[in-house]
C-alpha cells in the first residue's frame, strides 16, 4: 500500500464523542479534512451545532447529535443514526470527557502551590465520584460497546480512546477521580482490545499530557498557567488540539492495521522528566 492509502480515511465512517471542543473537535476536523463521513456527539448542542455549521462550510461530510455519553439508550440510537447516515462504522473515538474538580493540591507548577482542602478525599461527595466515573469510565465502555455491536460482523474498525498522563502518573492538581476513571479507562481498551483482534478491530488510546482546551472551566487558557507550564514541559511549550491530529489520523487509518492494545503518550516530554 502506497503512503497516501495507508494515511487514508476518504469514504471512512466515524464517530467522535466529545466533539464539540478541544480534542475531540480536532480529531473529528482531522477525520473530516481527509474525507470521513463523521458524526460528532457532544452533550452540549450549542457547540456541536455551532461546529457542524462552521464544518459543513468548508464542504465536509458532517453530522452531529447531542448525546451524554452516560445515556447509554441515547448513544446506541446515535449509533444507529451514525451507521444509517454513512453506511458503514469504521472509525469510533471514545473521547468526550469531564474533569474532577480540584486535586489536593491547589495551583499548577509554580511557587503558590498548597494544600486544597476541597480536593481531599475526605472532601469528595459520591455525586462528584459518580459522575466523573459515570462519563469518563462508564462512558467509555457504553462507547466501546456500541461499538463492538456494530462492528463484530463486519470483521473490521479502529476504536481509539482518549486517556491521559495523569492515568500512570500522579498529579495532586487533579481530582483523584479523574485520575482513577482514565487509569481505568487505558485497562479497559488493553482487555477490549485482546477480545476484538481476533475480529480485526483494533483498540488504541491516545494519552495527553496539558492541552489548551475547555476542560476544567477552560483554566488552559490563562497565558500565566500556559507559561508555568511550558517552564517545566521538556518541549517548552504546551500543546494545542492541532497538536493531535496526526496521531489522530494514524490510529484511525490503515497506517495502524497492525497496532492494537497500546496507549500512546503526546505530552511534549511532560512525562520524561524535568525540563532543562
Ligand atoms: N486538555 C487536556 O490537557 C487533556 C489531557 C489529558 C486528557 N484529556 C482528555 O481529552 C478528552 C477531551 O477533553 P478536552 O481537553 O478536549 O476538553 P473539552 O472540554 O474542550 O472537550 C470535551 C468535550 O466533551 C463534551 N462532554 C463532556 N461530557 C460529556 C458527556 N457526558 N457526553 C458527551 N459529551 C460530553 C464537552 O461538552 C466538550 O465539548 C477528555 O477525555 C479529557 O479527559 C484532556
Amino acid at each position: 500500500m502506497k503512503c497516501a492509502e495507508l494515511f487514508s480515511v476518504a469514504g471512512r465512517g466515524a464517530i467522535v464523542t466529545g466533539a464539540g471542543s478541544g480534542l475531540g473537535l480536532a480529531i473529528a476536523e482531522a477525520l473530516a479534512e481527509n474525507g470521513a463521513r463523521v458524526t460528532l456527539l457532544d452533550i452540549d448542542a450549542g457547540r456541536i451545532e455551532a461546529e457542524i455549521q462552521r464544518l459543513a462550510r468548508h464542504g465536509y461530510d458532517v453530522r452531529g447529535a447531542v448525546v451524554d455519553v452516560s445515556d447509554h439508550a441515547a448513544l446506541e440510537g446515535a449509533f444507529d443514526a451514525a451507521l444509517a447516515a454513512h453506511g458503514r462504522l469504521d472509525i469510533v473515538f471514545a473521547n468526550a470527557g469531564v474533569d474532577s474538580g480540584p486535586g489536593f493540591v491547589s495551583g499548577w507548577f509554580g511557587a503558590n502551590r498548597t494544600r486544597n482542602p476541597a480536593g481531599a478525599l475526605e472532601s469528595y461527595s459520591d455525586e462528584r465520584w459518580n459522575r466523573v466515573i459515570d462519563v469518563n469510565l462508564t462512558g467509555v465502555f457504553a462507547t466501546l460497546r456500541a461499538a463492538a455491536r456494530r462492528m463484530k460482523s463486519q470483521r473490521s474498525g479502529k476504536l481509539i480512546v482518549t486517556t491521559s498522563v495523569a492515568g500512570y502518573q500522579c498529579e495532586p492538581a487533579i481530582g483523584s477521580a479523574y485520575m482513577a476513571a482514565k487509569a481505568g479507562a487505558a485497562h479497559l481498551m488493553r482487555c477490549v482490545a485482546h477480545e476484538l483482534a481476533a475480529y480485526n478491530i483494533t483498540v488504541n488510546a491516545i494519552a495527553p499530557g496539558f492541552f489548551v482546551t475547555n476542560i476544567g472551566g477552560g483554566h488552559a487558557k490563562d497565558p500565566e498557567v500556559q507559561r508555568s507550564m511550558a517552564a517545566v514541559m521538556p518541549m517548552h511549550r504546551v500543546g494545542f488540539p492541532e497538536d493531535i491530529k496526526g496521531l489522530a489520523l494514524f490510529l484511525a487509518s490503515p497506517a495502524s492495521a497492525y497496532l492494537t492494545g497500546q496507549q500512546i503518550t503526546i505530552d511534549g516530554g511532560w512525562t520524561l522528566g524535568p525540563a532543562d
